[in-house]
C-alpha cells in the first residue's frame, strides 16, 4: 500500500447577484512512489454516481452519459449573471471546437436550486444557450447527491426584505468528464471560449 497525500487546489468563483464570493476546494489524489517522487494519479475526487431528471422528464444517471464526454456546469436558472455567462462560454466553446468535438461531448447543466428549477423551468432555460445543452434537476436529495459527487458548493441565501426571495451561492466551475465518467479537466470562471475550445480539441479523442 502506497502512502497517499492530498494536493489541494483552491478555486474562487463568484455568483451572488453577480457580486458575492465563494470558495471551492478541489482535492486531487496523488501518491508518493517508493523513491519519494510525487505523482498525481490523474484520479480527482470529482464525479461519481448521481440520479436526476433531464429537461424532457427522463430519469438519467451517471451511467446514461458514459461512452461520451460530458461538459458539466452547476448553477441555477434565476442566477442573474454568472451562470448565463458561463453557459454562453460553454456553448461558444463547443461551436468553436467544431463538429467532431461536438459529436463526442454532451454539455450538461445541473441545477443547484431544485426548489425553483422544475423540469419545465430548466427546459426553457437550457434552450437559450445551445441546442445540445441538457438540463438536469431532481428532488432536493438527488441534487444534493450530485453536488456532493462533484464537490460543488451550493448554499441558499435569503434576500433581505424580499418576502422569501432567495439567491444561491455556488461554485462556478465547468467540468470535463471522460467517456468512463472520470474527471478529465476543469475550467474556472473567467476562461474564455477560445481557450476552452482549444482544450476540448486537445482532450477529446
Ligand atoms: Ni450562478
Amino acid at each position: 500500500m502506497l502512502p497517499k497525500t492530498l494536493l489541494a487546489r483552491l478555486s474562487l468563483a463568484v455568483c451572488v447577484l453577480g457580486l458575492g464570493a465563494l470558495a471551492f476546494v478541489l482535492l486531487f489524489g496523488s501518491r508518493v512512489l517508493p523513491g519519494g517522487a510525487l505523482i498525481t494519479t490523474g484520479q480527482a475526487a470529482i464525479g461519481g454516481p448521481f440520479s436526476l431528471v433531464d429537461h424532457t422528464g427522463r430519469r438519467v444517471t451517471d451511467e446514461t452519459f458514459k461512452g461520451r464526454y460530458s461538459l458539466i456546469y452547476f448553477g441555477f436558472t434565476s442566477c442573474p449573471d454568472i451562470c448565463p455567462t458561463e453557459l454562453q462560454v460553454m456553448a461558444r466553446a463547443l461551436d468553436l471546437a467544431g463538429a467532431d468535438v461536438l459529436d463526442d461531448v454532451q454539455p450538461i447543466f445541473i441545477t443547484v436550486d431544485p426548489e425553483r428549477d422544475t423540469v419545465e423551468a430548466v427546459a426553457s432555460y437550457v434552450g437559450l444557450f445551445h441546442p445540445k445543452l441538457l438540463g438536469l434537476t431532481g428532488s432536493a436529495s438527488d441534487v444534493r447527491g450530485a453536488t456532493r459527487a462533484y464537490r460543488v458548493f451550493a448554499n441558499r441565501v435569503d434576500l433581505e426584505n424580499s418576502d422569501g426571495d432567495y439567491t444561491m451561492d455556488h461554485s462556478s466551475i465547468t467540468y470535463l468528464m471522460d467517456r468512463e465518467g472520470q474527471y478529465l479537466a476543469h475550467f474556472n470562471y473567467g476562461v474564455g471560449p477560445e481557450q476552452m475550445a482549444q482544450r476540448l480539441i486537445s482532450l477529446v479523442k
